[in-house]
Parts: C-alpha cells; sequence; structure tokens
C-alpha cells in the first residue's frame, strides 16, 4: 500500500500479522489506529472519536483511563517488577489476588492458578482435568465435551473447545479428545413451538446420550459460558443449566465454568454462575479481572481436585504445570485494585441501575426491518441480522452483512464486534445511561445505512424508516 507512505498504516501492513482478520482485505484497508481512550471512547489517529461498544475485547470494564490502575501497575513496578511462583516462591500481589477471588466466588473453592491469558486459564483446565483424572486412577475418563458455537481461546486444546468452524478449519483441529454438543440458542435451534424449558430438556437428553454412546466413565469434563460470548451471545434458556448439571452429576462429569466474559458483573452479577446456578468444579476468568489492563487470568479449582493434585505431585514429585508471567506481581497488584474500584464505587449497583436501560434500547431493534432477534441480559448483548424476520432466514455468508454492518457502525462512531451477522454489545461497565443513549441512537442509524446499502444491492427490499430513541423526540 504505498499511497500511505511511511504512515503507521503502511507500517502495519508491513510488519503485523493481525489475529482475527481478513489479511488480504487487511492489505487493502490497512488498520484504524487507536491513539488513546477516555471513559467509553477511544480515539484514532485522525482524531476521531469512537464510542467502545465491545469495551475491546469485552474487558475493559473501568473504561479506558482509570488513574488508579495505572498509579497500581506504577506503584507494584517500583517495588517488585517481576517475581514468580514456581518452586515454592510467592510474593504478596499473588496471595492477596488469590484470596480475594476466593472470597467473591458464589461456591467454595479451594485454590488459585494464574496464567496470562484466558486460553491459557482454559488450557490449564483441561491439562488439570486430565492430571485429576490420572489421580483418581481413571485412566479413561478423559473426554471433554464442549458447545457447538462455545469460545474457549485459541490454543491448540483450547481452539479444540471452541465451537466455530474457523477455528478448526485448516488448522487441523479438533484434537482427540474433544466432542460437541448442541448450542442452547432457542431463536436458531428450537423446534417450532417448543418453549425454553423444553428445548433445555431436549438438549440435556442430546447431552446424556452423548455421554452414554461415548461411555460415562471416558467423559470427564463439560465446559461452557454461563452466556456464549463470541459465538454471538447466547443467554441459555430457562432451566438449561439446571438440567445440564443433573446430567453431569449423574456421569460423574466435572463442570468447567468459563467466567472469562461474565465474570466481574457483566450479566448484573459478581458471576454468571449465580446469574444462572451454575455449581463449577473449575472456574476460568480473566479480561475483567484487571479491567483489561494487564494480561492476566486464573483456573480456580475446587477441594476434590486440590487434594487429588496434592497425592499426585507427592508420587511425581512435582505439579509440574506453570508459566513464566503467571500471577505476574503488575498484573496481580492492577487486579487487586480494579476489585477494589468494583466494591467502593458499587459497580454491581451501577450495573443492575442501567442495564434496563440498555435492554430496553437493544430490544426495541426488534422493530427493524434487518433485526431478527435482540438477546442480552445486564450490560451484554446482541443483534442478529436476518434477510427474512418472519421465516428467520439468515443472509447469505458470502454478503458479510454483520461486518458491513460493522462498518457502517464504525463510521457512525460505534467499535462493536459482528459474530456472523450477529452485532454483540458488551460496553464499559461504567457506562451512564446518557451514553447508552448516544450509543443506541448511533446504531440505528447504522442499521438504517446498513439497510439502504443492502437494499441498493438488491439483498433486501424497501427503505426503513429512520429508527429513533424512545426518548428522543
Ligand atoms: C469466554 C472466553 N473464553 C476464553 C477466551 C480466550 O481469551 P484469550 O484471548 O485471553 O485467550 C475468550 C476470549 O474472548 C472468551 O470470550
Amino acid at each position: 500500500m504505498t499511497s500511505l507512505g511511511n504512515s503507521a498504516a503502511s507500517r502495519d501492513i508491513a510488519c503485523v500479522l493481525h489475529p482475527y482478520t481478513d489479511l488480504k482485505a487487511h492489505q487493502r484497508h490497512g488498520p484504524l489506529i487507536v491513539t488513546h481512550g477516555r471513559g467509553i471512547r477511544v480515539f484514532d489517529d485522525q482524531g476521531r472519536s469512537y464510542i467502545e461498544a465491545l469495551s475491546g475485547l469485552w474487558c475493559v470494564s473501568l473504561g479506558f483511563n482509570e488513574p488508579r490502575l495505572i498509579d497500581a501497575a506504577r506503584r507494584q513496578l517500583e517495588t517488585l517488577p517481576y517475581y514468580h511462583s514456581f518452586a515454592h516462591k510467592s510474593h504478596e500481589p499473588a496471595i492477596e489476588l488469590a484470596e480475594r477471588i476466593l472470597a467473591l466466588l458464589p461456591t467454595t473453592m479451594s485454590k488459585v492458578f494464574f496464567s496470562n491469558s484466558a486460553s491459557e486459564a482454559n488450557d490449564t483446565a483441561v491439562k488439570m482435568v486430565w492430571y485429576y483424572n490420572n489421580a483418581c486412577g481413571r485412566p479413561q475418563k478423559k473426554k471433554i465435551v464442549s458447545r457447538i458455537r462455545g469460545y474457549h481461546g485459541v490454543t491448540v486444546a483450547t481452539a479444540s473447545l471452541t465451537g466455530l468452524p474457523n477455528n478448526h478449519r485448516d488448522f487441523d483441529l479438533p484434537i482427540a479428545n474433544i466432542l460437541h454438543t448442541a448450542c442452547p440458542h432457542h431463536y436458531r435451534f428450537a423446534e417450532i413451538e417448543e418453549s425454553e424449558e423444553t428445548f433445555a430438556s431436549r438438549l440435556a437428553a442430546e447431552l446424556e446420550a452423548l455421554i452414554e454412546r461415548e461411555g460415562p466413565d471416558t467423559v470427564a469434563a463439560f465446559i461452557a459460558e454461563p452466556v456464549m460470548g463470541a459465538g454471538g451471545v447466547i443467554v441459555p434458556p430457562a432451566t438449561y443449566f439446571e438440567k445440564i448439571q443433573a446430567v453431569l452429576k449423574k456421569h460423574d462429569v466435572l463442570l468447567i465454568a468459563d467466567e472469562v466474559i461474565c465474570g466481574f458483573g457483566r450479566t448484573g452479577n459478581m458471576f454468571g454462575s449465580e446469574t444462572f446456578g451454575l455449581k463449577p468444579d473449575i472456574v476460568t476468568m480473566a479480561k475483567q479481572l484487571s479491567s483489561g489492563y494487564q494480561p492476566i487470568a486464573a483456573t480456580v479449582i475446587s477441594e476434590a481436585l486440590y487434594q487429588a493434585f496434592v497425592s499426585q505431585s507427592e508420587a511425581i514429585g512435582v505439579f509440574a504445570h506453570g508459566f513464566t508471567y503467571g500471577g505476574h506481581p503488575v498484573a496481580c497488584a492492577v487486579a487487586i485494585e480494579t476489585l477494589n474500584i468494583y466494591r467502593e464505587r458499587r459497580l454491581l449497583d451501577h450495573v443492575r441501575a442501567v442495564a434496563p436501560r440498555f435492554q430496553e434500547r437493544l430490544q426495541a431493534f426488534n422493530g427493524h426491518p434487518l433485526v431478527g432477534e435482540t438477546r442480552g441480559i445486564g450490560l451484554i448483548g446482541a443483534a442478529e441480522l436476518v434477510r427474512d424476520k418472519v421465516t428467520r432466514t439468515p443472509f447469505e455468508a458470502a454478503d458479510r452483512v454483520g461486518l458491513l454492518a460493522a462498518e457502517v457502525a464504525q463510521d457512525e462512531g460505534v467499535i462493536l464486534r459482528a459474530m456472523g451477522d450477529s452485532l454483540a454489545l458488551c460496553p464499559p461497565l461504567i457506562i451512564t445511561e446518557a451514553e447508552i443513549d448516544e450509543l443506541f441512537d448511533r446504531l440505528a442509524r447504522a442499521l438504517d445505512r446498513t439497510h439502504q446499502e443492502l437494499s441498493r444491492r438488491g439483498i433486501v427490499a424497501g427503505t426503513p424508516v429512520i429508527a429513533r430513541s424512545p426518548a428522543s423526540d
């Protein structure tokens, strides 16, 4: 891209390999270069401002310029910039953060293992499940069940858990011993007139059939996000986790709750497990643990797992797992300060106060000709765009309607993610009602412009009425 000269954009194209990007398109378009942020907004190198409606990657709960987090990092860098937890070493920030996490979790858990990313946290969970069953003398019980459209990361094991075709295709995944069961998306996968409860019963029965087919003595764990995020923001149907957990219990299958998006207030409770009644054996978390300011993740285990690890490591001589930067003191210090701010500013109360406005404005999009379904809880949601609302017919994948809508939204000053044709929203938890209105006013314009562009291309018919805020006229 010579026309960009020696700009940051052309240097980017020359040198940076971008994750989750159409690499060919990137050669043409180049990047959006973000320079700084303030509150719920980020700014590009042309001085344009955007509402960050996905909190970066579902993580920047406290907005983009929280001075206390910067001070916490600086203080820790000045005190102890690095240390680790291998071979009986420790440091105060890791100890305090582990205590704080255990105190926040809704069910009694035993130990916290730190890593740097949620992929590592989930990968660790997989290894722990295998280690546990070896310790218990059940070397056959190793299969892990995940869900179609679940998202758990991109390492070899966690990309295998992730139930999205692009994460497997051409990467030679999934690996052995990973199974996928049905996606709990009522709008897409329920039978005609099937209630949420009946749908949930059917999915639980399908899970049980899968476990019985594979052999319960070979199935070790089930992993689930309380609300699926990257799979399109899928809120589970009523009674789903209750019925799924009954099946897991019956067949002695561990539950791993991936709280990476839901954890720390997103659904209106501290953890999604509280919102949906999960009683996990392993919990993984990251993202809002440090408001995204530092890379940190954790895998938290029950006492039963811990006791098995103790006897197994005694037999082998070591629990041979760990990351150089796991529980990095600076990341732990920032996470502790993040939790302090959540408590002092009563962030959960704030989420509960503004979430109804967020959900009301999201649901108002159901009247838009492009929107087949809106769904969400707390401060997370999505609008699924469809070609035909009545028949729920999706657009052709080749039309890339979700990407088009995301581009138009960006032009309107909103950054969001298109998951297929579902537009995902997950704004910083500090968002105010006025900012929620601004976000949805911009999005309404973006949806109308997307509709106009699709009718210009002959993909849909008609011109929509410009959607308005309930409060704006
Ligand atoms: C639920 C969930 N689990 C795991 C991951 C993987 O996180 P990371 O990119 O930190 O490896 C993500 C990332 O979005 C996620 O949403």
